[in-house]
């Protein structure tokens, strides 16, 4: 018989089996030998069967298909001959001994053709076909779209900061916005409970009020829209630029001629806007720009950190951002006394927090409310996990270009997708690696393709489906989509890519390999 692997459509414990099978064809064995070293797993330690266990991890991640080469054993070291208890390893049911399956193969009755078992080319060709219909994932465990990059660090500070009792307001909070403050290059920092809560109390800050009209980009996240019928306040979409996803300048003096009174770029996927442009524009109208930096931590415009000008500039430490304190945001601003302003306003309109008014150098008297208010500050157990990430961002940054690069050069020759690119003037902070489909190449929409991927257990993202074609919004704020072509098409057409930093190669390959597979299955034959 040819090369024979026990290849299940889901692998597990028949992984270890595989490095006796290999043990047996690198020794030339036939099938008799073969199943005679698997029931070695039956007696040996079970140290070393933990190990086999752990290469299959490494093993069930590889998506190139390629076994983990078997490690040479050492007959003295490695079979001794002990009994083990599967069950209690791993906690199931025998249904039957390993005795009971080596008798059954040595009698013969291994049959090379029954499904259960795959040689090698049967397993490529599987992996060939679609796993929508029936084929094999590409890549053997699901990998998200990102995942938070938290370790023993945090998980100290965070435990130490509970303990310390100071778990609202606190030392760190201030610690947290000065590092960042050094880190973006402003003159000031504010530390919140979300981007959302920055953008809001910019715009109470900058003096938007009911009634007012807002230009911004439809491809932004759903907060803002909220925020602004929260506040009945009236968003003017302006259309985008398509290859960034930024709100494009070109586009935005007819909101400012028709009155709107602040505007809200969003630095999309990290990648910096045309912000020179734009503040340029609205500086000639005299309304202030409040930045959505909620992607852009880590990436410059011009040379120039995203943070370090504007007035209002606003990050966000949400659980998959560039860093994060599981919820939380921060303003960065060109202006200590708005920092000063800002820091009041999200602490109920008071000049002093709890840790100002119960510390040990506490002011005596009451705490007065000398302004608007909300309740916005960050908790000190978030700033203490924040100033654990801000150390890692710099780690963080360079993991993410590595992962954008690595997927520009491996899928730059599939037809089927535009891929992202950083403009001259920009670099981006790679929050993001959004494609879009050239759906005029495809059988199907993005929608689809994203599912053809879930089931090579790859996951995506859209970032984002326009905030003008949300029911509740096309309510309150009118239908948009003919005024808005660009951003209108790319809600249709964008998918995000997993990435975080800790990503795999292997995953990304898996990843590569998986829009290489679903392109090939659902590209348009031109007839
Ligand atoms: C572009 C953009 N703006 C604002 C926000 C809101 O951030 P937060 O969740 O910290 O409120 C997000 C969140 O994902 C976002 O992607």
């Amino acid at each position: 018989c040819g090369p024979l692997f026990g290849v299940s459509r889901r692998m597990r414990f028949d992984l270890p089996a595989h490095r006796y099978v290999l043990e047996a064809l690198a020794k030339g064995s036939g099938p008799d030998e073969m199943a005679a070293e698997i029931a070695k797993m039956g007696i040996l330690p079970v140290s070393f069967v933990a190990e086999a266990i752990a290469d299959t991890a490494i093993s069930a991640d590889n998506s190139s298909g390629n076994l983990t080469t078997p490690r040479q054993l050492q007959p003295d070291k490695d079979l001794p001959p002990s009994e083990i208890s599967l069950a209690s390893l791993s906690n199931h049911r025998i249904l039957q001994t390993l005795q009971e399956l080596t008798a059954e193969l040595t009698r013969n009755r291994w049959r090379p053709d029954d499904p259960a078992y795959h040689n090698r080319l049967m397993w490529k060709q599987l992996r060939g076909v679609a796993a929508r219909e029936g084929g094999e994932p590409v890549a053997p465990r699901f990998i998200p779209l990102a995942r938070p990059c938290l370790d023993e660090t945090e998980e100290q500070a965070v435990l130490e900061t509970i303990r310390s009792g100071w778990m609202t307001s606190g030392p760190h909070i201030s610690a947290f916005e000065r590092q960042f403050s050094e880190t973006v290059r402003s003159q000031g920092a504010v530390a919140l409970i979300s981007c959302t809560a920055a953008i809001h109390a910019s715009l109470v800050h900058a003096g938007i009020k009911p009634g007012d009209t807002v230009a911004t980009t439809p491809i932004t996240w759903a907060s803002t829209g909220n925020t602004l019928y929260q506040m009945g306040v009236k968003p003017w979409f302006v259309d985008i630029e398509p290859h960034t996803l930024n709100l494009d300048p070109v586009r935005l003096e007819e909101a400012l001629k028709a009155g709107a009174k602040a505007v809200i770029p969003v630095h999309m996927a990290g990648h910096p806007c045309r912000i020179g442009e734009i503040r340029a524009l609205a500086d000639r109208y005299g309304v202030p720009v409040i930045e959505d930096a909620a992607h852009a931590l880590g990436a410059f415009y011009k040379g120039v950190p995203i943070g370090a000008q504007g007035t209002y500039v606003c990050f966000s430490f949400y659980a998959i951002k560039n860093i994060t304190t599981i919820e939380g945001g921060m303003i960065a601003t060109d202006r200590q006394e708005v920092a000063a302003e800002l820091k009041k306003m999200a602490a109920n309109g008071m000049s002093a927090t709890a840790w100002d008014r119960y510390g040990r150098s506490a002011v005596p008297g009451p705490a007065v409310v000398t302004g608007p208010g909300f309740k916005y500050a960050m908790g000190n157990v978030s700033a203490a996990m924040g100033v654990c990430q801000l150390k890692k961002l710099a780690q963080f940054q360079q993991k993410r270009r590595e992962v954008a690069s690595r997927y520009l050069e491996k899928l730059s020759g599939v037809d089927e997708i535009i891929l992202p690119r950083e403009e001259p003037y920009a670099r981006s902070a790679w929050h993001l690696f959004i494609i879009r489909l050239r759906l005029d190449r495809l059988q199907v929409g993005r929608d689809q393709f994203c599912d053809d991927l879930r089931h090579e257990n790859v996951g995506t993202g859209i970032h984002f489906y326009g905030m003008h074609l949300h029911p509740w919004f096309r309510e309150q704020f009118g239908d948009w989509r003919d005024r808005l072509p660009e951003a209108t098409a790319a809600s249709e057409e964008v998918l995000s890519l997993p990435l975080w930093p800790g990503i795999t190669d292997r995953q990304v390959e898996a990843v590569v390999d998986a829009i290489k597979k679903v392109a090939a299955y659902r590209r348009r034959i031109k007839g």
